[in-house]
């Protein structure tokens, strides 16, 4: 797989310290703020395949940050490493370090439960339970014992809804079934399912590939509200998407972060010939 990057990258010749370079791009955000999460040399392996090799990055805070690349480059492999999704997996490992908030989350002790509550998921096709719009945002709070009593668990379920920005059109139907709704309304239901966990980051695979254009727009609406409380990671295949909606924006070929770089730049003046190939549609 690297024989392939390099070919690919065939007049570079500090190949050996691209990652680092990745990286150091990164801290062009880096100036006041810590990283929520501090990605370090990771590898990632389903089996003897590496999946993701050496990815050094950081993920800023109260930020959208993108994922972009060709498909099978590692793009939903990366993203749940961050909250150890990928642990189901069987036959995986991996090394290199991933710190949230500093500390280690494959570091022995760490608690996964609590690790993907603070660390939620929104899937590419929404995915509720096929219970009432109410029961799927009290499931977990519920479960996690978030609640003493009713009026508390109401008040999340509303606060939820309304920072999901589906409040209004589901307020007189609670007890309906999650499925009868749109697509881009469940979208948005899973999105408040996430949100009443009070997670710090969301974690949004291909989220809107699946719903149409008002709906997504509808989404990405959301995604810049909810920046202002919670760090955003999202991974797309759509190059408008990432420039709409995302502050920094990584390249990801064959397992490796190929750039890292605010998405401005990355749009308008990418660092690396492969970037400015795979945006001109010319590779990938
Ligand atoms: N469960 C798995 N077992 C073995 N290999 C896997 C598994 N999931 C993904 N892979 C492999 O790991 C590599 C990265 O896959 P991944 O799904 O992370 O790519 P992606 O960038 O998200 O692609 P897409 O854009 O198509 O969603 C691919 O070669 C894929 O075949
Ligand atoms: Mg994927």
């Amino acid at each position: 797989m690297e024989s392939e990057v390099s070919r690919l990258r065939a007049k570079s010749e500090d190949f050996a310290l691209r990652p680092v370079a990745a990286l150091e791009s990164s801290k062009i955000n880096l100036v006041s703020e810590n990283p929520v999460f501090m990605v370090r040399d990771l590898n990632f392996y389903y089996g003897a395949k590496l999946a993701l090799s050496k990815i050094s990055m950081d993920i800023l805070p109260r930020k959208v940050t993108a994922l972009i690349g060709p498909s099978g480059c590692g793009k939903s492999t990366f993203l749940r490493c961050l909250n150890r999704m990928n642990d189901t997996i069987p036959g995986t490992r991996v090394d290199g370090q991933i710190l949230l908030e500093r500390q280690d989350i494959y570091a022995e002790g760490m608690d996964v439960v609590t690790l993907r509550q603070r660390v939620g998921m929104v899937f590419q096709k929404p995915n509720p339970f096929p219970q009432s719009v109410y029961d799927n945002v009290a499931f977990a709070p519920r479960v996690l014992g978030m609640v003493q009593n009713k009026s508390q668990l109401d008040n999340i379920v509303e606060k939820s809804l309304r920072d999901a920005v589906l409040w209004d059109e589901v307020k007189d139907q609670l007890k309906t079934n999650a499925l009868s709704f749109s697509l881009g309304q469940q979208q948005r239901l899973c999105i408040a399912r996430v949100l009443a966990v009070k997670p710090d980051v969301i974690l949004f695979d291909e989220s809107t590939s699946a719903l149409d254009p008002i709906a997504t727009g509808r989404i990405e609406d959301l995604i810049a509200d909810l920046k202002v409380n919670y760090t955003i990671v999202i991974v797309t295949h759509n190059m408008q998407q990432a420039a709409r909606v995302s502050d920094s924006t990584g390249l990801f070929w064959l397992g490796e972060l190929v750039e890292f770089s605010p998405t401005d730049q990355m749009f308008t003046r990418p660092k690396e010939e492969l970037t400015e190939a795979y945006l001109t549609g010319r590779m990938g």
